[in-house]
């Protein structure tokens, strides 16, 4: 972990992020923090001495520009996460205002003196998306204690290092050996140009600390201006479907030459609630798997409304479950796989990791 000072601005942050590393024989950080809201001259080399003259107070645009920075250099792979030190409730919401990644940590004085209820409970309301230092890296080794073995991750998930520390660590421990993994990521819509592909495989695989891939697929096939954050995406970065930028990613896909096969899979929404028959068809037509994601009907996805019909709370779902003496989710999930469809739950708790892994010992018969 390391910190950058009140001394920072914007376009510093990448060049002194580089240099710490550097001097620390270090490829990345795991953390990498905004020491604090105050702002200190540039030109002050020794923090321990600092003139009056040479504090400048606090300034939210430029903290704003530092944080835009840090995510920047999150985005590069130069860092893992990123958070804040001394920010006050006043000050993390301001930061708040126009950051695209929420701060994993803020460190803060504490001790039994001084608690920090107040920034505790605020904080804890603050969720991080898939910015975490542990947690992806938990549920990852639980999964894998458990016996999966299929390992669906993409660059704009923003936990592919997190995921990367839990495979070394389990095949450190002899819990699994890379040969017997199916690993796959995905090209991101921001980086749909032929020249970005190999860029960001490398990425990846630095990020996943990993030889290879068995699969990578096209995320999607849209694309975005490159570089952005999807969080905070305006109409005119959205490019729209192009034939011939596909066709030229698809190009380069094929010099992967690591990569197991680049036409074999294709990812769809796929439950009970949709079924996808008709590309079902069609991919079963040219030989291409589907894999079935959001197979639980994706119950928190982004844009839920309260009224949206919840597939695991179906009456014919919920009565298969409780004739066969197993959970909603595991009948959606062995619906699936009976049907011959590869199938990628997702969870970050441990024992609905293992309560979907047992779907694969339920039976289902038709009518
Ligand atoms: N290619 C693509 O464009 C694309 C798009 C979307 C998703 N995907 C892939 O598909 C995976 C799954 O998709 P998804 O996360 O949208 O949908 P999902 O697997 O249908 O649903 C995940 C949600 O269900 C909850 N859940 C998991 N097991 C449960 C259980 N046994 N009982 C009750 N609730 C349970 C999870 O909560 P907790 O985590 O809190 O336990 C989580 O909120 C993703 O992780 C990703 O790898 C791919």
């Amino acid at each position: 972990m390391a910190k950058v000072c009140g001394n920072m601005e914007k376009q510093y942050v990448h060049a002194i992020l580089a240099a710490v590393s550097d001097k620390l024989q270090l490829d990345y950080f795991h953390l990498f923090l905004v020491h604090s809201h105050i702002r200190i001259s540039h030109t002050v080399t020794d923090l321990t001495n600092i003139a009056e003259d040479d504090k400048l107070g606090y300034d939210e645009s430029r903290v704003a520009g530092i944080w835009e920075g840090m995510e920047e250099a999150m985005s590069k792979g130069l860092t893992r996460a990123i958070g804040i030190s001394n920010f006050t409730i006043t000050k993390t919401e301001s930061l708040l205002k126009t950051a695209k990644i929420v701060p994993a940590v803020n460190q803060v004085e504490c001790h039994p003196y001084f608690q920090q209820k107040k920034l505790r409970e605020y904080c804890d309301t603050k969720e991080h998306g898939s910015q975490s230092l542990v947690k992806w890296e938990q549920q990852c080794k639980v999964a894998l204690k458990v016996g999966y073995r299929h390992l669906d991750c993409a660059h704009i998930y923003q936990n592919e290092a997190e995921i990367g520390e839990a495979l070394q660590k389990c095949f450190e421990e002899g819990v699994c050996k890379r040969e017997n993994l199916f690993v796959t990521s995905k090209l991101w819509a921001g980086d749909m140009e032929e020249q970005y592909v190999l860029p960001a495989i490398q990425l990846t695989l630095k990020n996943l600390q990993l030889d290879y891939l068995d699969l990578y697929l096209i995320h999607s096939p849209f694309a975005f201006r490159h570089n952005l954050d999807m969080s905070n995406l305006q109409e005119e970065e959205k490019l729209g479907y192009d034939e011939s930028r596909i066709a030229g990613i698809w190009k380069t896909e094929s010099l992967l030459k690591n990569c197991q096969d680049c036409t074999s899979c294709q990812p769809g929404e796929c439950h009970p609630y949709f079924q996808q028959k008709k590309l079902r068809e069609y991919c079963d037509s040219k030989g291409i798997l589907i894999e079935a994601y959001a197979p639980l009907g994706s119950p928190a996805r982004r844009g839920v409304e309260a009224t949206d019909p919840v597939v695991m709370d179906d009456p014919t779902i919920k009565e298969i479950a409780s004739k066969k003496g197993a959970t909603p989710a595991q009948i959606c999930i062995s619906f699936l796989l009976h049907r011959g469809f590869v199938v990628i739950p997702k969870s970050v708790t441990p024992h609905r990791i293992q309560d979907n892994f047992e779907a694969t010992k339920v039976s289902l018969s038709a009518g």
